[in-house]
């Protein structure tokens, strides 16, 4: 304990402050706009909300604030980060519009969940691009978010709030888990609508592609500018290298295994009902991840219940936050049923089966 606090004195510990935020009224908090605005100026980080996830956020123009985003999350260097905008046209300060498909993107999509892949200018730093000559840009819908970057100068590079490699945070506390001591504030504006990460395009090749599923799907983009492919793996056997370097990490993981149980609904159901039976008999804790439509079946073990089969937006606003609840519960084990991979689903599976690390038990 006293060798912990020496440490923490000695390397970062600073204090973290949160500031709530109602973003209803937000003429009411300019003063934490500012405040905010002057720490990102001055090199500092701030965590904020979007309508995806909470951003770790810094100057986007600066390297050494880009930089401290790295250690701050334990990130890899060669993982870069999207630059955050909160109008349209600051795109072409940073970024060429090489295809005539950007604007037609930006035109639909924006403001929203969706980030887009340019090749860069010269006033981008290789720190924030992880040494790509490309920048992935996006502006988000969510108004903190929007008038902190207005406060920040403009351009903010913000990956997911969370510690590398833990289920991004879609809500303030989570936040404040993983950077308690690393930064010195973070804005609390409630929960994170989507609460999975934006979708990311690449716009710099003939046939875009998607590099990341999210909250915009394949097929919406597909009615706006036509043929589009998916950088996914086939299966899951396969040696794939992702263009989006984030998406090889391992990522999502919640401390306790997570098993996917693939199958029809009521084969599911009883799997899980004998898990449970069988992880009392040897004294372990087993988390399940359900829909309403099961609530009355699973009577132990620790259920969350993640909406319903048939709207599948609240599976994925409430995905993160149950992974993390179950890291607080201390189970042992992770049951999940997969989910349609059409729409949303399609970001769902993409992120349940790295949680997972591809365990899949068909039933
Ligand atoms: O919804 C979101 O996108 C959230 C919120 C805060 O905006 N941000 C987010 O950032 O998810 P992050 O850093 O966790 O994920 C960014 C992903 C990574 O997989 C990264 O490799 C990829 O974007 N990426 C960034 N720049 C890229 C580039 N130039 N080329 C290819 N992939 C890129
Ligand atoms: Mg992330």
């Amino acid at each position: 304990m006293l060798r912990e606090f020496i440490l923490c004195s000695i390397i970062f510990c600073m204090e973290t402050q949160i500031k709530k935020v109602d973003k209803n009224n937000i003429s009411d908090y300019i003063k934490v706009f500012q405040e905010a605005g002057d720490l990102i100026k001055s090199g500092e980080l701030v965590a904020f909300p979007t309508e995806t996830v909470y951003g770790l956020g810094a100057d986007a123009l600066n390297p050494l604030a880009s930089k401290k985003i790295y250690s701050a999350k334990g990130r890899p260097s060669d993982n870069p980060l999207i630059v955050h905008i909160s109008d349209k046209n600051d795109l072409d300060t940073i970024a060429y519009k090489d295809s005539e498909k950007v604007d037609k993107i930006i035109e639909a999509f924006w403001p929203g969940p969706l980030t887009i892949i340019l090749n860069k200018k010269e006033l981008v730093p290789m720190e924030t691009t992880g040494g790509l000559s490309t920048v992935a840009i996006r502006m988000p819908s969510n108004i903190v978010a929007r008038k902190l970057i207005e406060f920040s100068g403009g351009f903010i590079a913000a990956p997911s709030a969370n510690t590398s490699g833990r289920p991004s945070p879609t809500l303030a506390k989570f936040v404040f888990e993983d950077m308690e001591g690393k930064i010195p504030l973070i804005i609390d504006g409630g929960s994170c609508e989507i609460g999975l990460e934006s979708t990311i395009l690449d716009l710099t090749t003939e046939v875009p592609s998607v590099l990341r599923p999210g909250g915009i799907t394949r097929e919406q983009i597909e009615e706006v500018i036509g043929k589009v492919s998916l950088d996914l793996p086939k299966s899951e056997n396969e040696d794939f290298h992702p263009k989006a370097p984030g998406m090889k990490y391992k990522h999502y993981a919640p401390k306790a295994e997570l098993y996917i149980i693939d199958g029809e609904d009521k084969k599911v159901l009883d799997y899980m009902l004998k898990s449970l039976d069988k992880g009392e008999k040897v004294g372990k804790k087993i988390g399940i991840i359900t829909t309403i439509e099961n609530k009355d079946y699973l009577k132990s073990g620790v259920v969350k219940i993640v909406g319903t089969k048939e709207d599948e937006s609240l599976v994925a606003a409430s995905l993160f936050r149950v992974l993390r609840e179950f890291d607080d519960e201390g189970v042992d084990f992770i049951l999940s049923p997969s989910f349609a991979n059409v729409g949303i689903g399609v970001a769902i599976m993409n992120r349940l089966k790295k949680a997972a690390g591809n365990k899949i038990i068909q039933v």
